[in-house]
């Protein structure tokens, strides 16, 4: 959800800050905005400000409009909004300012909300500051500037403490003051934040995409943890080369803390198009490779195990685990309730997906034996955080099932198995998905064959879970074919989307994929509930997909689609290569190899990650950048 980019050192900032906004676009935003201090005469600066409504190429357009005047300085903040406070205006759009007593200009950058911001609007308005936007951001930016004494050796890093003292909600934050034109001040408190460690300079930002053109030795921030990062250009520091002091973190009490540096796991690579028209597309074709490396050194086809390091130290636990709560919002929360039925099938522990933000507020029972398992893409999910720490509180084992290393929720958990299926870029997870599915059923089996199953079916299971990767490569190959099918249905507004068992879930992913880019109303159900109303919508051509595999509710579903086909509805069904028999009631049928149940959800998504991509492109929409939607959502 929106982003921030900052940078202090021997380069312009400005060009460093644009490509940054740029890698952060994904995240989706609303407006953008940047602030570049430039070095005058006696080494104080002055502050330029430019924003815009739209993307960030609008506020490239109107930077050049102006000539780059006043934008050449080597101090600079930049940010991608997501309105939360304040409507999606210019005024609204960040950076926000505010003036402290002799002048000095604060320019800030803000991810998050404020919770207390009203009662101190009120407080800062009778101090005299006279506010210009609707937004709990420009809250913050005057509290800075009222707290900011000039005569304090660090007066910024000093005001932003006193100033993060007096809020409560959440934040990631870059800071600077025309009076302190080489300094770049950041603090977070439960929005990402990383300061990459570049040549003469820092590069901070909302996450690694911003940063890893620069360099991959980076420091992420905790919670209450604020940052002064001086660097500068040639001279300015009486060297004849760019120059970089050390980093100094402290606790916003002012209590020095030591940061530990760490390596980017990001290749420059992974996060461009690669000839791919969109990164939804790129994410979908590449999952054979992202799952055959999620699996990879895990799955012991040879020795019929589970292979995984991180659970070494708890697996006693596990195994004498009495219950797994899964917990996640929207796709995380779909592969949670895959988890449910995987984990009761196969490990016979009893198992329940929550949404973690019904989870978190509702006073739940967590009873000795219990675990939960936050799943989730970013790490980083406002919701799945709380429920984490609830869950946590109350004494239950942690265990994530998290992409992004070193993420939040990686962090706070007492174990984890990463998804290791590399940057997802593309708003609508795909192959993260896939990967959740993937890491949670192996920890079914892990389990599984340390509780009730017999070495042999753990054997049988794990020679198709190793094929996986090979299977999805053919159904990737359908592509064009799905595309026509999809074109002939595309300009329907209402769509439901039916499966039984290990595939309701699927059901319900489907439908989201297409709410989601292609903006057609969609709901997903399992299929015997449809009897129980949904029916009622069933008209002649209505588009219905059904994922009707071979296993034991095939006979079910087929009595299902007849429905369907009795009233008119169209029917777009996934089944299992060489099930001529499905060809007679199907408009359009999308084959998958045959795989045992527990296996089918990692297969059967594919086609319809694949209609939901086409059907938007048909639609002229961007794929990549829906209307709404952000890719991390770091707010309740
Ligand atoms: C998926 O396509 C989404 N846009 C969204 O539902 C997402 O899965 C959800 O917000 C959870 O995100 P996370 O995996 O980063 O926690
Ligand atoms: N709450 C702030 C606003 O509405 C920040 C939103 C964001 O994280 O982009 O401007």
């Amino acid at each position: 959800m929106c982003g921030i980019v900052a940078y202090v050192g021997g380069g312009r900032a400005l060009p460093v800050l644009l490509e940054g906004l740029k890698r952060l676009e994904y995240r989706g935003y609303d407006s953008a905005g940047v602030a570049v201090t430039s070095l005058n005469e006696g080494d104080v600066g002055a502050t330029s400000v430019c924003r815009a409504v739209g993307r960030v190429s609008v506020l490239e357009d109107r930077l050049d409009a102006g000539g780059g005047d006043g934008f050449d300085g080597h101090l600079g903040i930049a940010h991608t909004r997501w309105a939360t406070h304040g409507k999606v205006t210019e005024a609204n759009a960040h950076p926000h300012q505010g003036t402290a007593e002799g002048g000095a200009n604060i320019a800030l950058v803000h991810n998050g909300t404020i919770e207390n911001y009203a009662a101190l609007r009120k407080l800062l308005e009778k101090k005299g500051h006279a506010f210009t936007s609707e937004t709990d951001t420009e809250v913050l930016a005057k509290l800075v500037a009222e707290l900011y004494d000039p005569d304090n050796e660090h007066a910024l890093e000093t005001a932003v403490q006193s100033a993060l003292r007096e809020v409560t909600g959440a934040y990631a934050i870059a800071v600077t003051c025309d009076a302190e034109p080489f300094t770049l001040v950041a603090a977070r408190k439960g929005s990402p934040l990383i300061v990459g460690i570049a040549d003469g300079g820092y590069v901070v930002a909302s996450d690694g995409s911003a940063i890893v053109s620069h360099t991959s030795r980076a420091v992420t921030l905790d919670d209450y943890q604020v940052v002064r990062l001086s660097a500068g250009p040639a001279n300015t520091s009486g060297s004849d080369k760019a120059w970089a002091a050390p980093l100094h973190t402290t606790t916003i009490d002012n209590v020095k803390v030591t940061h530990e540096v760490t390596e980017l796991e990001l290749e420059l690579e992974q996060i461009e198009l690669g000839g791919y028209e969109h990164f939804m597309l790129k994410e979908i074709m590449e999952q054979p490779d992202s799952v055959r490396t999620c699996l990879r050194g895990r799955v012991d086809t040879r020795d019929g195990r589970i292979v995984l390091g991180g659970l070494n130290a708890l697996s006693r636990e596990l195994v004498r685990a009495k219950r797994f709560i899964l917990t996640g919002q929207g796709t995380a929360y779909h592969a949670g309730l895959i988890g449910e039925y995987l984990f009761e099938d196969l490990a016979k522990v009893p198992a329940r997906a929550v949404y973690a933000s019904e989870f978190r507020y509702r006073n739940p029972i967590i009873e000795d034996g219990s675990v939960i398992v936050p799943i989730s893409q970013s790490g980083e999910t406002a919701d799945t955080l709380a429920a984490l720490q609830e869950a946590k509180d109350r004494g239950a084992l942690s265990l994530g099932c998290v992409n992004v290393v070193g993420s939040t929720m990686a962090r706070e958990t007492d174990a984890g198995v990463y998804l290791r299926v590399g940057p997802e870029i593309g708003v609508a997870s795909t192959k993260a998905f896939v990967g959740q599915v993937a890491v949670l059923t192996m920890l079914a089996l892990y389990m599984g064959r340390r509780r009730v199953l017999a070495h042999s079916s753990v054997e049988d299971f794990l020679t198709h879970l190793d094929r996986v990767p090979d299977h999805i490569a053919a159904i990737v190959q359908q592509s064009d074919e799905i595309k026509q099918r999809t074109a002939d249905v595309v300009d329907r507004e209402n769509w439901l989307f039916l499966g039984r068992g290990y595939n309701y879930p699927v059901a319900l992913e489907g439908a989201l994929k297409l709410k989601e880019i292609s903006y057609i109303h969609a709901e997903g159900m399992p299929a015997a509930e449809m009897k129980h109303g949904p029916i009622a919508l069933i008209d002649e051509g209505m588009p219905v997909v059904f994922i009707a595999t071979r296993g034991s509710q095939y006979d079910k579903v087929v009595s299902n689609i007849e429905e369907v086909k009795a009233r008119g509805g169209r029917i777009l069904a996934v089944a299992t290569e060489g099930d001529t028999d499905i060809e007679r009631y199907a408009d359009a049928v999308f084959p998958v190899p045959d795989v045992p149940e527990p296996l089918q959800p990692l297969l059967t998504v594919i086609p319809l990650q694949l209609l939901s991509y086409h059907a938007a492109v048909l639609r002229g929409h961007d794929v990549d950048k829906p209307r709404n939607l952000a890719k991390s959502v770091t707010v309740e």
